[in-house]
Parts: C-alpha cells; structure tokens; sequence
C-alpha cells in the first residue's frame, strides 16, 4: 500500500470511510467489524468516522464505537492507524441532520468522541460542517484551543470553502492538516479547495469518492460516464477502483476515503493505490463530464 502523508503523519493512500456500517442501510455488527478487519489486512491506516454517524437519537457515536471494538479485536498491530473523526455536525435520531458549532458545544463532544474512542488524544479531530448561526472563526478557534490543550493531535476542517480553508489554516497558525469535502466523477465542485490544498500542502480527503453509497451500491458507477468502464475495462479492474485512483492521481495531498460495509469493497477499494493510470487516462477521465 502506498503512503500519503496528513500533518506529517504516514497514512495508507486509501482510507475506509465508516458511515455506511452506522446509517440508513448499515449491516450487522459482525459483518462491520468484518469490514473494518479486511481494512485493516489491506493495509489501511486511516479510518474517518464522525460521531454522528448513528441512525437513532440514543446511540450518538455508534460508528466511533464500532471503529475502536474493530481495532481491540484486530489480531495485529494497530498503532499506526489513524482515526480520524468530526463533531458539529448531530443527528437528532429523526433521520435530519443538524449543526451546532458552538465552541462550547464541540469542547464538549470531542471529550465523548475521545472517551468513545478509547484514547487520551483523538488523532485527526474535524470540524464537521460550517454552522451558520456561529461565526466560522469561533467554531475553528474551539478547535486551536484543543490543538493547544493537546486534546486533539492533528485539526482538521469539513465542507469549507476556499475562504474558510484559509480562515482556518490562519485561526489554526498555519497548522491545518486536512480538509474533507465532496468530490467525485458525479460531484467536481469542491476542485478549487483540492486545488487549494494541493498550492498549501493540506491533506484534502474527498468524501462521498465513488458518488455516495447510493451510486455505489446501484451498480450504476461507470455507466454515468463512460470513460470511466471504458478504462477500467482496458485494466481489468472496477469502475471503483479506477475512479480512485483518478482521483490520487489528481494530486499527492489527496487521500480518498471510500465508505464500505462490506470486506469485498474494501479489498478492491484498497487496491486502488497500485493502480497507475497513464496521463492521457487521468486527463480523459478529467475532462468525462466536466
Ligand atoms: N464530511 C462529510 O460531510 C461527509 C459526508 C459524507 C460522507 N463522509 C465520509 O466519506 C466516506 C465516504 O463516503 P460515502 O460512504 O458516503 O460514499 P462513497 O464512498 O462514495 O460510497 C460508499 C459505498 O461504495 C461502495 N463501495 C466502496 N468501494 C467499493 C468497491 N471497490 N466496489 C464496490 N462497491 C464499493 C460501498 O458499498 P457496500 O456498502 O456494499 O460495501 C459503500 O456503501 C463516508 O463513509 C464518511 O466517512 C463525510
């Protein structure tokens, strides 16, 4: 597995995104610890999750928990896997999402994400998502002071634009390791931020990287743009594969984390790092539906 790096941290270039083993749809808990098992055996080193990732109100952090029982019964070494999680961002338990980037709330949940977690300090702590009733440099300030306390070991930023990125890099004195937004074939919004990362040397980790867990899991991914089977074909790998490892080679700041709930996804996903594309496909696949 080849290595990136995030704040200085060697992480596998392909992470696991933990959402669909603790959402709408998610699977049984031994067919998650499974997945985050076949993870761990492919080499993956960086696992996202976010305490928000749970279905109803009672069960706030339930992917967190999952993540850290994975990691207790893993038979093999886990001290280098990254864990990277986001508070801000709640779930009320009615299938809603909502914000709260009070500071005084996100002091709050990263000391429960922590406790979740099993560790003293949470290793890549995100701000989840902008709330619009909180100035955005209160929000981030709340983050610098965990930085400082050595409450969180690495900070990190969500659905920001090139404004906040830069807003937060100067709140954080220039100690903003990664930003985490949207981007996919499907959705190519967020390419100035990954553009900006690329210019600041941030980690930026696309989220939903195969188009979301409903495009993924349609069957669908390929055929929206052709391009995408066609060089898979000529590989003889997934779609999947091949739009990750578009997306890697797009930048060396980039760090996919496709979601998975199953351990034949994270197998193939995985595999995606040993999988050169030549520049004439990058570019193809660059400019299939742009
Ligand atoms: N920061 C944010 O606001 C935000 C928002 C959304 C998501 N995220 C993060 O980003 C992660 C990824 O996004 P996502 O899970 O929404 O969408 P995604 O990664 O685009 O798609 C996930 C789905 O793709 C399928 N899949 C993955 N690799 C596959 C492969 N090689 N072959 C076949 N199917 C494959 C999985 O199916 P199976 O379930 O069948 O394995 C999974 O459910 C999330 O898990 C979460 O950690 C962050």
């Amino acid at each position: 597995m080849q290595h990136r790096t995030i704040g200085g941290r060697a992480v596998s270039a392909i992470g696991l995104g933990g959402m669909p083993m603790s959402i709408e749809g998610r699977p049984d808990r031994d067919r998650s610890i499974a997945t985050i098992h076949a993870a761990l055996d492919a080499g993956v080193t960086l696992i996202d999750t976010a305490d928000a990732y749970h279905l109803h109100a009672d069960e706030v952090g339930h992917n967190e928990e999952l993540i850290a029982a994975a990691l207790r019964s893993y038979g093999g070494d886990t001290s280098g896997v990254l864990v990277a999680t986001k508070g801000g961002h709640l779930r009320p338990g009615d299938g809603s999402w909502t914000k709260d980037g009070r500071p005084e709330y996100l002091k709050e949940a990263v000391k429960a994400s922590a406790k979740r977690l099993g560790v003293e300090a949470i290793g890549l702590y995100q701000f989840h998502r902008p709330d619009p009733n909180v100035p955005y440099g209160d929000s981030v300030g709340a983050i610098r002071d965990l930085l400082d306390e050595g409450v969180i070991e690495l900070a990190g930023i969500s659905n920001a634009n090139p404004d906040q990125i830069r807003e937060a890099n100067d709140i954080l004195g220039g100690r903003l390791v990664s930003v985490q937004n949207q981007f996919s074939p499907r959705f190519r919004s967020s390419l100035p931020e990954l553009e900006l990362c690329a210019q600041l040397g941030i980690a930026f980790l696309p989220w939903s990287p195969l188009g979301g867990i409903a495009l993924a899991r349609s069957g669908e991914l390929g055929t929206e743009y052709a391009a995408f089977l066609e060089v898979a074909e000529a590989h003889g790998v997934s779609p999947f594969r091949v739009t990750l490892a578009w997306e890697l080679a797009l930048a060396p700041v980039v760090v996919p984390i496709p979601g998975a709930s199953r351990p034949e996804s994270v197998q193939d996903s995985a595999q995606a790092a040993d999988l050169t594309l030549t520049d004439d496909e990058v570019a193809r696949l660059s400019a299939a539906g742009a």
